[in-house]
């Protein structure tokens, strides 16, 4: 063996190892995801770097991660369907499946040119879910890259933009409150038509001469622990967000979002609530 050769194969060796140790993953989308539905609408390009969905007056299109993840941080960057994106929904969550399932959920609602994006956020739990937040972005999220990140550890769920926290939902099991800790997800995201109530409610329809609609996704990075024959495996070392929590400088930012951008919350929607608001909203 050449000792190029060699090095290269030593330099290998010890980038799989780090891979394995430390859990940390960076994307490549032919090897992370299925394209599930959309006969060609979704697409792998640049080497596995990038992927698109499309949505037409057909169809959408959708793809999932070829893993089942049992916690785990994971970043994606996702620039959102430009121009009049009316009706249009991007969503991208990480789901168990059966009927009593969880789910955490991003949901991107569409807008006409210039007005703003709904971010739309919940959460099952067992099956059950209601616990709707929305917000506005602090910039537009269909001229550039933003990062979407879900921490799923087993005592919270925080939902970050561009590594700002904007939603972290506490393991409140002492109140009897589910906790997903149990059921193995798997990450999915899709591109649909959903103009019946994405956009102010449903009065702003798509518009179908702009089709097709067109959403990109990038750089996906997942810090996770991964079902491998029935057994999830974290691997060692670098698993700072199994145990990661928001210090005072993130809460800080936390409850900026929350008090300039959130536009909906289940947890003071009293009209919804007639016998009381639920229990976790009691805990913030
Ligand atoms: C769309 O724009 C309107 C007008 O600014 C706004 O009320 C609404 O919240 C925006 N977003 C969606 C998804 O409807």
């Amino acid at each position: 063996m050449s000792s190029s050769l060699m090095s290269q194969c030593v330099h290998i060796f010890l980038a799989a190892t780090f891979v394995a140790m430390s859990g940390v993953h960076g994307g490549n989308f032919y090897r992370d995801f299925d394209l599930t539905w959309g006969d060609g609408r979704a697409k792998i390009l640049n080497n596995g770097q990038m992927l698109t969905l499309s949505l037409d007056k057909v169809s959408g299109s959708g793809f999932q991660s070829k893993n089942q993840y049992l916690f785990g941080k994971i970043d994606m960057q996702l620039k959102l369907v430009p121009g009049n994106s009316a009706g249009t929904v991007t969503a991208y969550y990480l789901s168990s499946q059966g009927p009593t399932h969880d789910e955490i959920d991003f949901e991107f609602l569409g807008n006409l040119s210039g007005d703003p994006y709904i971010l739309h956020t919940n959460i099952f739990t067992q099956g059950k879910g209601n616990r709707e937040q929305q917000f506005y972005l602090w910039f537009d999220p269909t001229k550039d890259f933003h990062t979407y990140s879900i921490l799923w550890n087993p005592q919270h769920i925080i939902f970050s933009v561009d590594g700002i926290p904007i939603r972290d939902f506490k393991n409140l099991e002492k109140y009897r409150i589910p906790f997903p800790k149990i059921q193995p997800m798997r990450l999915y995201s899709s591109l649909w038509d959903a103009d019946n109530w994405a956009t102010r409610g449903g009065l702003v329809k798509t518009d179908w001469s702009k089709a097709p609609f067109t959403a990109s996704y990038r750089n996906f990075q997942a810090q996770a622990c991964v079902l491998s024959s029935g057994r999830s495996r974290c691997g060692s070392g670098g698993n700072r967000w199994f145990n990661q929590q928001l210090d005072v400088a993130s809460l800080k930012r936390l409850r900026w979002v929350q008090k300039n951008y959130m536009i909906y919350n289940y947890c003071t929607d009293v009209k919804r609530f007639p016998q009381g608001i639920p229990t976790e909203c009691k805990h913030p």
